[in-house]
């Protein structure tokens, strides 16, 4: 069995998977939504305080399962500094106590591996990576060669709900009330230009719109009873017509036979269905992770530490480093 700590970012999560099933045996999660939603964002010293108190409250209850652990596994990048390293020393402290080999694992490769948890892979795929930290469209056609095609040149699909959510004064993760506010709104309600609609550049960016949907939040302020659910809507309708505008360009290049959206922001319902009307014509599947492993877990980690493992893609203990930022 693998043991597989995370806590790149504002969850401490540990899973136990086995080796030869790829079946997860034990797996918890603990978030910090309600501690950082006062805040409106992560703050990264908070979040280092409570993987360090929740990590050794997860991991009591694996000790049955110590004896049987060939190797532990952790998230090593990409994240918060601060927090990686909470995981990274606790899963070096394992591989010392119990003399197995340490795996570090990409934060984002796991993502990708949300889609196989318990589950044979299916590549090649085009794998569109939406989260808090990423939105980027990668080519996987195995563990090792992955090929990032496109990514965002400022904030992040996921990022930019939270950001809107925060200017409405709703918290953190943005993402979920936005998504359930706009449900009442008229997406073609507030006319924010689409990103980079102009240029032939397949990238993203959100900074921009961003910005315009802030100004509409302060005229709609002025009023006596504010109502943003039009601006959500429109915020949302234009956020993914972006993502769709760029990924039709993308598919007159490529011809996938299997498309998958990954990350905490593919729990999206209207994202998924512009996404899957979309690859209609492309005669694509579109695959996606069960939604309780869209966000960051530790059982994607262990996922992608099987494979790892059997490839025996260890690290030696004093070069096992965190990387705030990913090489993909
Ligand atoms: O993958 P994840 O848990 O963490 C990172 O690796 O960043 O993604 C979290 C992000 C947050 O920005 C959150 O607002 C966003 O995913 N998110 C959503 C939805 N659910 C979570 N964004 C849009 N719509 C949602 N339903
Ligand atoms: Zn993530």
């Amino acid at each position: 069995m693998i043991l597989a700590i995370e806590s790149s970012c504002d969850d401490s999560a540990i899973s136990i998977t086995d080796i030869k099933t790829k079946k997860l045996l034990f797996h918890k999660k603990i978030s910090q939504e309600l501690e950082h939603s006062v805040y409106g964002g992560v703050v990264p010293e908070l979040a280092a305080r409570l993987h360090a108190e929740a990590l050794p409250k997860i991991l009591e209850e694996c000790e049955p399962y110590f004896k049987d652990l060939k190797a532990v596994a952790v998230t090593s990048t990409p994240g918060l500094a601060v927090t990686l390293v909470e995981g990274v020393t606790m899963a070096k402290a394992i591989a010392v106590a119990l003399d197995i080999p340490i795996i570090g694992v990409n934060h984002l490769i796991g993502h990708i591996y949300s889609l196989f948890i318990e589950k044979e892979t299916q590549f090649p795929l085009t794998c569109l990576l939406v989260s808090g930290g990423h939105t980027q469209v990668m080519e996987v056609t195995s563990l090792t060669e992955i090929e990032t095609v496109a990514k965002s040149m400022d904030d992040s699909f996921g990022e930019s709900f939270d950001k809107v959510a925060k200017m409405m004064g709703l918290g953190y993760p943005g993402g979920p009330v936005i998504e359930k506010l706009a449900l009442n709104g008229d997406r073609l309600a507030h006319n924010f230009t689409v990103p980079l609609h102009q240029s032939p550049l397949i990238a993203f960016s959100y900074s921009g719109l961003k910005n315009a949907v802030r100004l509409a939040v302060l005229e709609e302020e002025k009023k006596e009873k504010p109502d943003f659910s039009d601006i959500a809507a429109s915020f949302e309708h234009i956020a993914t017509k972006h993502l769709t505008m760029k990924l039709k360009k993308y598919l007159k290049t490529i011809k996938p036979t299997t498309f998958a959206i990954v990350g905490g922001a593919s729990a999206n319902l209207y994202l998924r269905g512009q996404i899957q009307e979309l690859l209609k014509p492309h005669n694509a599947e579109l695959i996606l992770s069960e939604l309780k492993y869209c966000s960051d877990n530790a059982a994607m980690i262990g996922r992608v530490a099987i494979e790892m493992y059997e490839k025996k893609l260890f690290s030696r203990l004093e070069d096992l480093d965190i990387s705030p930022r990913s090489n993909l």
